[in-house]
């Protein structure tokens, strides 16, 4: 919590009234909040009334056949919106007006300007914060055919989806019951209800979407360990090693469950009960591990090509260990590829060689992001430069977005946006990179950034990446001199080439 709120929920715990000294801003802030809070909580338990009434036996035929139990859909507080006039119709006559319900994303309006329930006709999951306060929800059809499989709340004031994990609350809860060793990471609404419902209480799911900063940081306030327990073909796939690099990044030990192929844990748990679920977590593997395997697979290692392709594509995983765990992981790759540890301990010193020759000096290549290691410096450099920028930090001066600091292709963009707003006199918006950055992990990264650095050393910090692309960029420019003279022919030009050279030099 942050520090107003946590004063703000031990008053309320000790019953007492928090003396307030708010400004009428901060006040008009706090009702508004209120009430959308209070629409969510009438929303939550009208929805979980029509359970109760005739009109919601298909939801609760749905709830059946899905094994769900009475006190599984009493815990999560699930419902059923039965038709799209029932919850407006109910608001209106307690007097609450469109706008509120508008706001709270609980209505939406349909094509012919009638106000609907956004969530008309599914059963309805409440997603509830660590406080115990209703702030979303997601709506699932009840029909195999109906599109979307699910709808959650679009951003509210209560609700930003980037920031929420749903079963959060019942993780407080259990934490404060008994000590919670792990977490475990799914990615469905119905995953987190299901192992619960089967006694593994520590699933948290992030709701579909690729994980963010934020949601790490929230996991780490009530873990060091997490497991990500992705569906089966899902645990392999590039976006989801992004995830799991966040998820260490962010100082948690990360362990990979694989189920079985196209298995989500709800389904698993279904199929082969918890003692079933719970034999795959024991066999998770550390981060690395299941890199090292899940690469594995995507060569023939019974070929020497495909054995020495793996290799290869190992490095750079193996280059960012610190030694001791260099080591015993090229014992690893020497494990599963058949080849000696000795050569992939030869190979990963040439790549680490190459990596330290070229880490000051640009990529001329265009790159994908995947590849781009963080000991890049140059890239590093530019992307606090860009962090800075977008954090309004005073120490940044206009004059330090020269474009030949920005190499990379998103920074390239993103300088380019930097400077048109400068020029009409606009702050820039990270917000505003979504619409035209395409690598939308490179926008993250910027913003992990400056939390990498303590605020107290983030201005010497900015002063380092100057230097650094300062010099690598003299060194870059070196290089693509010292190329040219090599490949040019004529004389003369090599002659001026040279003279260009040694002027950099001297410099
Ligand atoms: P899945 O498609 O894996 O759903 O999406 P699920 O949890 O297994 O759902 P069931 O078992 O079919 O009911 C995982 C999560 O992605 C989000 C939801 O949060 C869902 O739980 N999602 C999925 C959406 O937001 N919208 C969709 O249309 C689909
Ligand atoms: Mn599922």
């Amino acid at each position: 919590m942050e520090y107003s709120e946590a004063m703000e929920w031990l008053a309320r715990r000790a019953g007492m009234e928090l003396p307030q000294e708010e400004t009428e801003e901060e006040r008009r802030a706090r009702a508004e909040r209120d009430k959308a809070l209070e629409v969510m909580k009438l929303a939550a338990r009208f929805y979980f009334d029509n359970l109760k009434k005739p009109e919601g036996k298909p939801a609760i035929d749905y709830i059946r056949q899905r094994g769900l139990s009475e006190s599984t859909v009493v815990e999560f507080g699930m419902g059923y919106s039965t038709d799209f006039t029932s919850l407006p119709d109910y608001f209106s006559k307690k007097g609450y007006d469109t706008k509120t319900l508008k706001n709270a994303c609980l209505v939406s309006q349909n094509d012919e300007g009638r106000i609907i329930d956004f969530f008309g006709g599914r059963l309805i999951i409440p997603i509830i914060n660590a406080r115990d306060q209703v702030i979303g929800f997601g709506g699932r059809t009840l029909e195999k055919d109906r599109m979307p499989k699910y709808k959650n709340s679009a951003g509210t004031l209560l609700f930003d989806k980037r920031k929420t994990l749903f079963g959060i609350n019942l993780i407080k809860k259990l934490q404060q019951a008994e000590t919670v060793n792990d977490i475990i990471l799914v990615e469905g609404y119905m995953d987190v209800i299901s192992l619960r419902q089967a006694g593994i209480k520590n699933a948290v799911a992030s709701m579909g979407t690729s994980l963010t900063v934020e949601q790490c940081k929230e996991l780490r306030k009530y873990t060091n360990v997490v497991f990500v327990s992705y569906d089966g073909d899902a645990a392999g796939q590039m976006a989801t090693w992004r995830s799991l690099d966040l998820l260490a990044r962010a100082g948690l030990e990360v362990r990979v469950l694989t189920m079985p192929e196209g298995l989500d844990p709800d389904d698993t748990v279904k199929k082969e009960g918890r003692e079933g679920y719970l034999l795959y977590k024991n066999a998770a593997l550390p981060l690395i591990d299941f890199k090292l395997k899940s690469l594995s697979k995507r060569y023939n290692l019974n070929t020497a090509d495909g054995k020495n392709k793996f290799a290869n594509a190992t490095l750079g995983i193996l280059s960012a260990l610190d030694p001791i765990a260099k080591d015993l992981y090229v014992k690893e790759v020497s494990k599963l590829s058949g080849l000696s540890a000795e050569s992939i301990a030869n190979s990963l010193s040439a790549e680490l060689e190459k990596r330290a020759r070229r880490a000051p000096v640009a990529e001329t290549k265009k790159e994908n992001a995947a590849q781009i290691t963080d000991n890049n410096a140059r890239i590093v450099a530019a992307r606090f430069l860009l962090a800075s920028v977008f954090s309004a930090k005073d120490y940044v001066k206009i004059t330090d977005i020269k474009d030949e600091y920005f190499d990379f292709e998103p920074h390239k963009e993103i300088a380019a946006y930097v400077k048109k707003c400068i020029e009409k006199r606009e702050p820039p918006k990270i917000g505003a990179l979504f619409d035209f950055v395409e690598d939308k992990s490179e926008i993250e990264r910027i913003t992990e950034a400056m939390s990498s650095v303590p605020v107290s050393q983030a201005e010497d910090y900015y002063i380092k990446c100057i230097q650094t692309l300062e010099k690598s960029g003299l060194q870059k420019k070196k290089a693509e001199l010292l190329e040219k003279i090599k490949i040019s022919s004529d004389i003369k030009e090599q002659q001026l080439l040279k003279e260009e050279l040694l002027k950099l030099i001297r410099r």
